[in-house]
């Protein structure tokens, strides 16, 4: 039986550091300074946006906050990132996804300034990355690469198995995992045999958008398990199959008729895992945290410090 992996310390740990850069950078007559743009009125998208404000907030960050209607075209989002570009007083710029379907977003990722590419999605940053140079990359796997850090002694020559082959989560977790000399297999939707390709898994991440669906027998006596999915479970039917009655879960779903659950059937892989990250309340934090670094970053580097 393993232990819940917690995920706050590492979060605070790099909300810390963005914070300290931060004052650093005001001493010399830099303000970091991160423009957050949402078009439509995505409720996620919005809770999401909304944190990241705050949270810039907190750490002496400004932001700006630039909402959109949800018919905005391609053309008129373009020029505002044009805007955004040419303002040397904006560090980062990061687009909430997703997009209102008319609109092009890889035209709008493309249009960035690589050097404001808070998110690490541009081309440039997504190719910096393969070819290991100085860049910035996406939050939510740079964030996982410092809870590992943080949580095992050596990452180099394990095996980690990331499930989900997304361009914010899984492809630029695998480049990550190389970088830092795991042994990286990539599984996804065709994997033949999912249960002993995962099984042999020193690090497993599950990023797939499917709920639960990393069960105990694809997990190894004592690996380190992580979980990115967040997704909403509404009927009855998916909440028994993985909580048991009387849980804190099954509790939560009886009030409010809706929880939120993982792509880790959570209860099956604590038996076998040494970690498991919880989901709520798991690596969210870190792509947050890491998002603020991030933005220091891009402030650094402008500024040559
Ligand atoms: N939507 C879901 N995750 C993300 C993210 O990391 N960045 C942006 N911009 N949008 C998202």
């Amino acid at each position: 039986m393993g232990d819940k992996m917690a995920c706050k310390p590492t979060a605070e740990r790099l909300l810390n550091q963005a914070r300290q850069d931060t004052e650093a950078l005001k001493a010399k007559g830099i303000h970091p300074h991160l423009a957050v743009v949402l078009v439509g009125e995505n409720p996620a998208s919005q809770v999401y946006v909304s944190n990241k404000v705050k949270t810039c907030g907190e750490l002496g960050i400004a932001s700006t906050f630039e909402k959109l209607p949800a018919d905005t075209t391609t053309e008129a989002l373009l020029a505002l990132i044009q805007k955004l570009n040419g303002d040397d007083g904006v560090h980062g710029i990061l687009v909430q996804l997703p997009l209102p379907e008319q609109i092009d977003e890889s035209a709008i990722i493309s249009a960035i300034d690589p050097d404001k590419d808070v998110d690490g999605f541009h081309p440039v940053n997504v190719g910096r990355l393969s070819l290991g140079e100085p860049g910035l990359f996406p939050c939510t796997p740079m964030g996982v690469i410092e809870l590992l850090k943080d949580s095992i002694d050596v990452l180099k020559g394990k095996h980690a198995v990331v499930v989900g082959r997304s361009n914010i989560v899984g492809k630029p977790m695998a480049q990550l995992l190389l970088k830092e000399h795991c042994t990286v297999t990539i599984m996804h939707s065709r994997t033949q045999n999912p249960a002993d390709v995962c099984g042999q898994a020193d690090i497993i991440i599950a990023a797939v958008g499917v709920p639960g669906l990393v069960s105990g027998d694809w997990v190894k006596e004592g690996a380190v398990v992580v979980d990115v999915g967040i997704n909403e479970l509404t009927k009855e039917a998916d909440v028994t199959r993985f909580c048991k009655e009387g849980s804190r879960k099954m509790k939560a779903f009886r009030k409010k008729g809706r929880i939120l659950y993982g792509d880790v059937f959570y209860d099956e892989a604590l038996e076998k895992a040494a970690l498991v990250t919880p989901v709520p309340g798991g690596v969210g934090k870190l792509t947050i945290a890491h998002l603020m670094v991030n933005c220091v970053t891009a402030a650094k580097r402008k500024a040559d410090v």
